[in-house]
C-alpha cells in the first residue's frame, strides 16, 4: 500500500482521498438517516400511497355471487340494477354492478379473444369477427346511470374450475380454450374489458395461483394445465409473495394503460394469502382481507376481524374488504333482523365494500329499508376514508369508533358478538370526547337521541350492534390524535419481517372442511402491522409504566407518512420502547420529517427509558414521515415502538 500510494501522482492521491472522504460521509449519512435510493425507512418527502383508480369512497352496488353462484344470467343482472335504480338504492352510492364467476365460454383459439356464453348473456351475441361482447350490456348498465364490473382470475384458470365442478357454466373446450384467466394474456383481456367491452371494475380471483396443483386429481381429471403454486393456503412461508405481487402489479400497469383518466377499480381477491393485508394498498383500490364469507354468523365475525384491525392500511382509493355482505341468506335472512343489521353496520363501520349479493328481484322490503338507511350509508361513504378502529376489545363485545370528516363528529358502533346479552358501558374517553362535557349520541337505526356525561351503560340483545353518531367536546380542541385519523395515514414500512399470521381472527369451524383437520389456524399473514391505540400485537400502549389511551404502536424499523391536509402546525408525541415488547437489548431512535427534511428526533431511548417528549413544527408540511430505527441483531426479535399521545395540533403551543 505504502508503495503504491508513492507511486501515485499528487493529483491521483487527491482524487482518491476525496472519494474516501466522500465514502465516509455517505455512508455516516445513511447511518443517521438513510439514503432513499436504497434505505426503505428515508423519507420519501411525497405521498407513496396507491394513486391508481378510483375508489375514493369505499364500492357500492351489487354482484352476482353469493345470489346466483355460476348461475348467473342477463335477466339476474338486469333485474338486479333495475331493482337499484327503481328503489333509489343507486341515488345513494350503490351503482355498481359487478358480474362475477360464470360469464365466460372459452378463449377462442388462434387469437386468444375471450367469448362469452351467449346462452345466457343474449345481447353478448353480436357476431361478426368478435363472435361475441359486452358492449350493449354495458351500455345498458351505463345508461341507466350504473357502473360495470367483471371477473377473471390472475392465473390459469378461475376458482369454478376449481370448486364448481357440477356447474353448467364452465368454460367449455380444449385445455387451452378453458384457460380464461388472465396469465399469459393481461394487456389483452385488460384492453378487451376496458377498452372495447367499457367495464369499469374489476375482480381478480386468485385460485389459478394455488388449486391446480401438478399431479394433483383435479388437473389429471379435468385434463388442465398444472401449475406449481404460488399460493399455499395453509403457509405463508411456502406461498411466494413477490410473484404473487409482482403478477397483480402487472395488471395494475394495464388498468393504468388501457384507462389513462384513472377511470376503473381493480379488486384482488386473494383471500388474505400472500400477506396481501400489507401490500394491497400499494396495488389496488380493495384486496380481500379473508375467506369467502358464508350465510353464518361466525363467518362473518371471521370476515370481519380480518378487517376490522386493520385500519391503518386502508383510506381513500385503498380499502380492506371483508368480502360481500350476504344479507339475504342463511343467518342473515329476513327472519334474522338484529344480524342483518349488525351485517351492514359493521361493514359501513370499518369502510368495507357494500356490495350486496341476492336476488334484489325477489328480496322482502325490509332488506330495501337496511341497504336504504342513508345515515348508516353516510358513514362507510364519509370521505375522509377514517375505517373505524376498535377501541374496546374483547371476545364477547366490541366498542368500534370512527372520526367523520375533520374529526369534529364520530361514530360509535357498540356490538354484541355473542349469543347472550352484553353490559357494555361507553366512556366519552372511548369516543376521545371530555368526559366532564355532555356527549349526545343519535341512535342511526332507531333515531332517538340521548345525552349523557362521562359514561353511559347499555346492555346489547345477542349480536346487536347499535350504531350512534357522537357529538361533545373533544379532548383534543384544537387537534387531533393519529390514531383518529387513520385514513391520513400510509403505513410505508411496518417493520414486520417474516410475516406472520394473525391469531386474533374468530376461527369459526370451516365451511368447506368442517372439522377434518387439527383445528382451525391462524392463516392471514400481518400480524405485528401497524396499530392504532394498541401495540401492533394488541397489547395497552405503555413506556416505563406510563400507559397511553392514544398513540400508533408499530415495530422498530418502521416508516410512516401522514397527509397534513388540513393545515396542522405543530406534532407532538412521547416516544419510547413499548413495556410489551420482546426485544428489551436493543435501543431504538425516533425521527419525525417534513416533506423529506428532519424536524425532530430523539436520542437512542432504550427498554425501560422514560418516554422522549417530542415537538415538531410542521407548518406548511404536506406530509409528515415519522421513523423509528432500531435494526436488532439477527434473529433477535423487532422492537415494539410507542408513538405515545401523537398528535396534530393547530397553533403552536407548548
Ligand atoms: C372465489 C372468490 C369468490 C368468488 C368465487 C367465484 O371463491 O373468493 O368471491 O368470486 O371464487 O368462483
Amino acid at each position: 500500500m505504502q508503495d503504491r500510494w508513492s507511486r501515485m501522482s499528487k493529483q491521483r492521491q487527491g482524487t482518491f482521498l476525496r472519494s474516501v472522504v466522500v465514502a465516509a460521509v455517505a455512508l455516516l449519512a445513511t447511518q443517521a438517516h438513510g439514503s432513499p435510493a436504497t434505505d426503505p425507512l428515508a423519507p420519501a418527502g411525497r405521498w407513496e400511497g396507491n394513486m391508481g383508480g378510483s375508489a375514493s369512497t369505499p364500492p357500492m352496488g351489487w354482484n352476482s355471487w353469493n345470489a346466483f353462484r355460476t348461475e348467473v344470467d342477463e335477466d339476474k343482472v338486469m333485474g338486479a340494477a333495475r331493482v337499484l335504480v327503481d328503489s333509489g338504492l343507486a341515488k345513494l352510492g350503490y351503482t355498481q354492478v359487478n358480474l362475477d364467476d360464470g360469464w365466460w365460454l372459452k378463449r377462442r383459439t388462434g387469437d386468444g379473444r375471450l367469448q362469452i356464453r351467449t346462452g345466457i348473456f343474449p345481447s353478448a351475441a353480436t357476431g361478426g369477427k368478435d363472435g361475441t361482447s359486452f358492449k350493449p350490456f354495458t351500455d345498458r348498465l351505463h345508461a341507466m346511470g350504473l357502473k360495470a364490473g367483471i371477473y377473471t382470475d390472475i392465473g390459469r384458470n378461475a376458482c369454478s374450475q376449481a370448486y364448481d365442478l357440477h356447474s353448467p357454466n364452465l368454460p367449455q373446450g380444449t385445455t387451452a380454450e378453458r384457460e380464461v384467466g388472465l396469465d399469459g394474456h393481461v394487456t389483452q383481456d385488460i384492453n378487451l374489458y376496458f377498452r372495447e367491452w367499457g367495464f369499469d371494475y374489476i375482480k381478480i380471483d386468485a385460485c389459478g395461483l394455488a388449486d391446480f396443483v401438478p399431479g394433483s386429481e383435479l388437473v389429471k381429471k379435468q385434463d388442465y394445465r398444472a401449475m406449481a403454486p404460488l399460493i399455499e393456503r395453509n403457509s405463508i412461508n411456502r406461498t411466494d409473495i413477490a410473484a404473487v405481487r409482482a403478477r397483480y402489479e402487472a395488471v395494475a400497469a394495464a388498468l393504468k394503460a388501457a384507462r389513462p383518466a384513472n377511470d376503473y377499480v381493480l379488486s384482488i381477491c386473494a383471500w388474505g394469502m400472500a400477506n396481501v393485508r400489507t401490500w394491497g394498498k400499494e396495488v389496488g383500490n380493495l384486496w380481500r382481507t379473508s375467506s369467502d364469507i358464508t350465510p353464518s354468523w361466525t363467518s362473518m365475525l371471521h370476515n370481519f376481524d380480518s378487517a376490522a384491525k386493520r385500519p391503518l392500511y386502508a383510506g381513500p382509493g385503498h380499502w380492506n374488504d371483508p368480502d360481500i355482505l350476504h344479507i339475504g341468506h342463511g343467518d342473515f335472512d329476513a327472519a334474522h333482523p338484529v344480524e342483518v343489521r349488525s351485517h351492514f353496520s359493521l361493514w359501513a363501520m370499518i369502510n368495507a365494500p357494500m356490495l350486496v349479493s341476492y336476488d334484489l328481484r325477489n328480496g322482502p322490503a325490509s332488506f330495501l329499508a337496511v341497504l336504504g338507511n342513508a345515515d348508516v350509508v353516510r358513514l362507510n361513504q364519509d370521505k375522509a376514508g377514517h375505517q373505524g378502529v376498535v377501541t374496546y376489545d374483547s371476545d364477547d363485545a366490541q366498542i368500534i369508533v370512527k372520526t367523520l370528516g375533520d374529526g369534529q363528529r364520530k361514530a360509535v358502533a357498540l356490538f354484541n358478538r355473542g349469543a347472550s346479552p352484553a353490559p357494555v358501558t361507553l366512556l366519552a374517553r372511548h369516543l376521545k370526547l371530555s368526559d366532564s362535557a355532555p356527549v349526545t349520541l343519535r341512535d342511526l337505526w332507531s333515531k332517538q337521541s340521548v345525552t349523557f356525561t362521562g359514561e353511559k351503560a347499555f346492555t346489547l340483545a345477542p349480536r346487536e350492534t347499535l350504531v350512534f353518531e357522537a357529538t361533545g367536546t373533544r379532548q383534543l380542541e384544537n387537534g387531533v390524535y393519529l390514531s383518529e385519523i387513520p385514513g391520513s395515514i400510509n403505513v410505508a414500512v411496518d417493520g414486520t419481517r417474516q410475516p406472520q399470521p394473525d391469531p386474533t381472527i374468530h376461527r369459526m369451524i370451516d365451511p368447506w372442511s368442517n372439522t377434518r383437520s387439527g383445528g382451525s389456524r391462524p392463516q392471514y399473514a400481518g400480524w405485528g402491522g401497524a396499530q392504532a391505540d394498541t401495540t401492533p400485537f394488541g397489547q395497552t400502549l405503555q413506556v416505563a409504566g406510563q400507559a397511553f389511551d392514544s398513540g400508533i404502536g408499530i415495530l422498530a424499523d418502521s416508516r410512516l407518512q401522514v397527509k397534513n391536509d388540513a393545515g396542522h402546525a405543530v406534532l407532538t408525541a412521547s416516544v419510547g420502547v413499548d413495556d410489551s415488547t420482546e426485544n428489551t437489548k436493543q435501543p431504538v431512535r425516533f425521527h419525525v420529517y417534513g416533506d423529506g427534511k428532519l424536524l425532530a428526533e430523539s436520542p437512542p431511548v432504550a427498554f425501560g427509558a422514560k418516554a422522549h417528549r417530542l415537538r415538531a413544527d410542521i407548518r406548511g408540511v404536506k406530509v409528515i414521515e415519522l421513523v423509528v430505527r432500531g435494526a436488532a441483531s439477527d434473529g433477535a426479535a423487532p422492537v415494539v415502538a410507542t408513538w405515545g399521545d401523537v398528535q396534530l395540533v393547530r397553533a403552536a403551543g407548548r
